[in-house]
């Protein structure tokens, strides 16, 4: 047989894309803010990780522009041979300070990222325990390293404990998760795994990639969301999500990350990080800092939005945080309501089997701080109209949403109204001192 066969034999892509409800390699037209052009239409975008609203900002625009005149535009090796950069390493120093952890190292992506750490840390005689709905960058570095894999059930802490007790006690261990769960938007469980980790003598890694930033009181993520720091022994973040760039790292212990740069074979066999990225990154880190407003504006963004999903009878599954299933049920359901909310405007990510169990396809939908009210309500009225009409909820009343609307609009008129006044109030109080001013200076006669 010859393998190209394959090729032929693959038409489901094809199909959808002659019936027009082809969802993937969506050509944008614009940056990635909250709104994209997409055809030389604006669309409201929530499908995006840019959960802080960075990507098109001015400072990380500005540094990578500098950088860029500096350093140039790539680093023609890897970090290993020619291409660490003095800028690669003080971000690497931020970013430990940042997570909390005594070293960091920056990986190319954080799917390298987490390539590099697990097939760097676990071998042939090691066993890793993986939640299922695990990143398929950590299924793919589980396979890499030669451990055997166990795989629980999600979030299970009874099947972990389970097959935990059963191994060899003489076996090293890992434990892998996700901080938020990328498709369910849940957190893991983080104390119950630190505690049956201790009691089986197993070391845990999690995967911060949509918690660094968002989750926890500074944002360093899921373990200090938990008050965990000192118990997770390894946290992988990305930098293409709320750093709103690209990019991966892993921090943790010296030790190990002196043993990760000469074992990690996806930091050491392939081009490091542009410099551009570096200084977007360090420029997001300073933003994230300065400005917590950013986070707690997105958590409100996020129940808004999964309250008004919910409250329509949409299924959110088990969903806490910015990242928003809307469970729907097969896949031509799934595609068709995607496909419908793409002509009302809205910009949104299918996800059907297999990569998730058949009856189970949703619409992903993920939030950003700066969403205003406005986009989000246009939003739901939309999920409330193609819901309905393809009988996947009851929805609510549509008038609902003109009182809504007409609220917010109310809202702004006053907001305009106020700033108005404060302009005139602003321009007079100018004004009379400047009169002032003048009468001070004129000669006495
Ligand atoms: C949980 C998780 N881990 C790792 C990655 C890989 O990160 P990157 O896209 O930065 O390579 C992703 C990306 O979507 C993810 O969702």
């Amino acid at each position: 047989m010859d393998i190209f066969d394959r090729h032929k034999q693959f038409t489901a892509a094809r199909v959808a894309i002659r019936a027009g409800i082809y969802p993937y390699f969506i050509e944008i037209e614009s940056g990635q803010k909250q709104t994209v052009k997409i055809n030389g239409r604006k669309m409201i975008m929530i499908g995006s990780n840019d959960y802080l609203g960075l990507a098109l900002h001015p400072k990380l625009k500005e540094a990578a522009i500098k950088t860029i005149k500096k350093y140039g535009v790539g680093c023609t090796g890897s970090r290993f041979l020619n291409g660490t950069m003095d800028i690669h390493v003080k971000l690497e120093e931020k970013l430990a300070s940042f997570m909390g952890k005594e070293a960091a190292l920056v990986f190319t992506t954080g799917a390298q990222a987490n390539l590099g750490a697990i097939a760097g840390l676990a071998g042939k005689d090691d066993i890793i325990y993986a939640d299922r709905f695990n990143h398929a960058s950590i299924i793919d570095g589980c396979r890499m390293s030669f451990a055997e894999t166990k795989r629980f059930r999600h979030n299970n802490m009874e099947d972990l404990e389970r097959i935990l007790a059963a191994a060899d006690p003489g076996k090293g261990k890992l434990i892998v998760v996700d901080g938020i769960f990328s498709m369910e938007g849940d957190i893991v469980n983080l104390p119950a795994i630190i505690k049956i980790a201790k009691k089986h003598n197993a070391r845990v890694m999690v995967d911060d990639a949509h918690s660094v930033g968002i989750l926890g009181r500074t944002g360093r993520g899921t373990a200090q969301h938990f008050g965990l720091e000192k118990d997770v022994d390894i946290s992988m973040g990305t930098c293409s999500k709320s750093f709103a760039s690209v990019g991966g790292f892993i921090s943790g212990s010296e030790e190990m990350i002196h043993y990760l740069k000469h074992n990690a074979r996806s930091l050491m066999f392939t081009a490091a990080l542009p410099p551009a990225s570096v200084a977007s990154i360090s420029a997001a880190i300073d933003i994230v800092r300065a400005e917590p407003w950013r986070r707690k504006a997105l958590w409100i963004n996020a129940k808004f939005m999964r309250d008004g999903l919910r409250s329509m009878g949409y299924d959110t599954g088990a969903s806490e945080t910015p990242i928003v299933p809307i469970v729907v049920g097969n896949d031509s359901t799934a595609l068709m309501m995607r496909k419908q909310l793409f002509d009302a405007k809205v910009f949104t990510t299918p996800v059907v089997s297999p990569a998730v169990p058949k009856g189970r396809s949703m619409i992903r939908t993920s939030y950003m701080a700066t969403h205003t009210k406005k986009q989000l309500t246009y939003v739901l009225e939309v999920f409330n109209k193609v819901g309905r009409k393809l009988g996947v909820v009851s929805g609510v009343p549509a008038a609902y949403y003109e009182r809504k609307k007409h609220k917010i609009e109310l809202k702004a008129r006053v907001r305009k109204g106020k700033a108005e006044i404060k302009k005139k109030i602003r321009n007079r109080t100018e004004k009379i001192k400047q009169k002032m001013k003048n009468m001070k200076n004129e000669p006495e006669r």
